[in-house]
């Protein structure tokens, strides 16, 4: 039987086209493709201005270091999400905060984020963790109201709403990646968002050597620039975001009519005032063995992941800087339950009919106790 895959690239004729014509333009690459495919993700998103980067981490770090967060300053962040939303505070110097989840969404919580602001809280990350968005409204308000920055770490969120607006949208800045298995892929890439000019005038002269003329250099930067294939490919994915994140939205709803059926698991959850686009289809394994109920997937030629099995707070290297004793008890029962199902758009019905039964028969064969 074919092997269900957990990520698979949605490449049709149009991206190949794409790429191969910036081939033949011989431009390969910062320039007007890059430029145009900026312009219109910023216009698909609803935000004033766009710099395109290198991949999701340096947006992130960017993004910071435009809105001149460094040392002393403290970003607080969600302590269940991906490494880099934690690690790019560190690599300006800054110190991460790390707060607990919701348990049902997986997002940082609006309450351990008001507990945690301190008079050195610069900025909050907050991250739109699998597709589903973090109650952004509730914290632009926050923010709003204590003077710091809202940054929307939007890496798995293209095209998901929050009360009727696209993530990528809320925050003060915000920050994309385009990674080969995301819902709009350059291969590698990122993006960073704002309506604030000076924000991304910043991001580009920092991407580019801190350059404001030709070799004349203004400010400490880097090459952290798209290439103008990567940009090419970009732009053809955009046109389909849409139709594949629909795809991803009905595979998701036939999967969660079958894994609501399944006694000890839970599917995700999609508040009312949220579009979810799944990036990842985040089920909760609450009464069987997860490893064993992967191990289980796998065999049957389904492949599954843990997203993710440990926890910023018990990640070796925060464990070195000194985080391990904090208790987040709701991120460390999360990552102990997490299984992620593929749910991306080259699913079929019948393909997600053999995951959802798969499920099932797992469950019940490492059902603990
Ligand atoms: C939540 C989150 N933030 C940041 C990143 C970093 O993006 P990249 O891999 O493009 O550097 C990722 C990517 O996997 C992510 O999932």
């Amino acid at each position: 039987m074919r092997r269900i895959k957990m990520f698979e690239p949605q490449i049709g004729s149009e991206e190949i086209n794409a790429v191969v014509d910036v081939l033949k333009s011989r431009w390969l690459a910062h320039g007007p493709v890059v430029e145009a495919f900026e312009r219109e993700f910023a216009e698909y998103i609803g935000v004033r201005y766009a710099a395109a980067v290198s991949n999701g981490t340096v947006a992130l770090v960017l993004a910071l270091k435009a809105l001149d967060v460094g040392p002393g300053d403290e970003v607080i962040v969600p302590n269940y999400t991906f490494i880099a939303t934690a690690t790019s505070v560190l690599m300006v110097g800054a110190k991460p905060v790390l707060v607990d989840v919701e348990p049902d969404t997986f997002n940082i919580s609006v309450e351990e984020v008001q507990k945690a602001i301190t008079s050195r809280t610069r900025a909050v990350i907050a991250v739109h963790l699998f597709g589903h968005p973090a109650d952004v409204k509730a914290l632009r308000e926050i923010c709003d109201d204590r003077g710091i920055h809202l940054i929307e770490d939007a890496a798995q969120a293209h095209g998901a709403e929050a009360y009727g607006r696209k993530v990528g949208s809320w925050g003060h800045v915000s920050t994309f990646s385009f990674y080969a298995t995301k819902n709009l892929t350059t291969g590698e890439g990122g993006m960073v968002l704002s309506d604030d000019e000076q924000i991304i005038r910043r991001v580009k002269m920092l991407r580019n050597h801190g350059q404001i003329a030709k070799y004349v250099h203004e400010m400490l930067g880097g090459n952290f620039r798209m290439t103008s294939f990567q940009a090419a490919l970009g732009r053809a994915q955009l046109r389909k975001l849409d139709m594949l994140n629909d795809v991803r939205r009905r595979n998701a709803a036939l999967l969660s009519s079958i894994v609501r059926e399944i006694h000890g698991v839970e599917p995700p959850v999609e508040k009312l005032w949220a579009r979810h686009v799944y990036h990842l289809y985040a089920a909760k394994i609450l009464l069987s063995d997860r490893d064993c109920v992967a191990d289980c997937m796998k065999n049957a030629g389904i492949e599954v992941a843990v997203h993710y099995p440990v926890p910023i707070n018990k990640q070796p290297l925060f464990v070195k800087l000194g985080y391990g004793s904090l208790v987040l008890p709701v991120s460390e029962k999360l990552s102990r339950v997490e299984l992620s199902l593929p749910v991306h758009p080259g699913l079929s019905e019948e393909d997600i009919a053999r995951v959802g039964n798969a499920l099932k028969e797992c469950v019940e064969k490492c059902a603990q106790g």
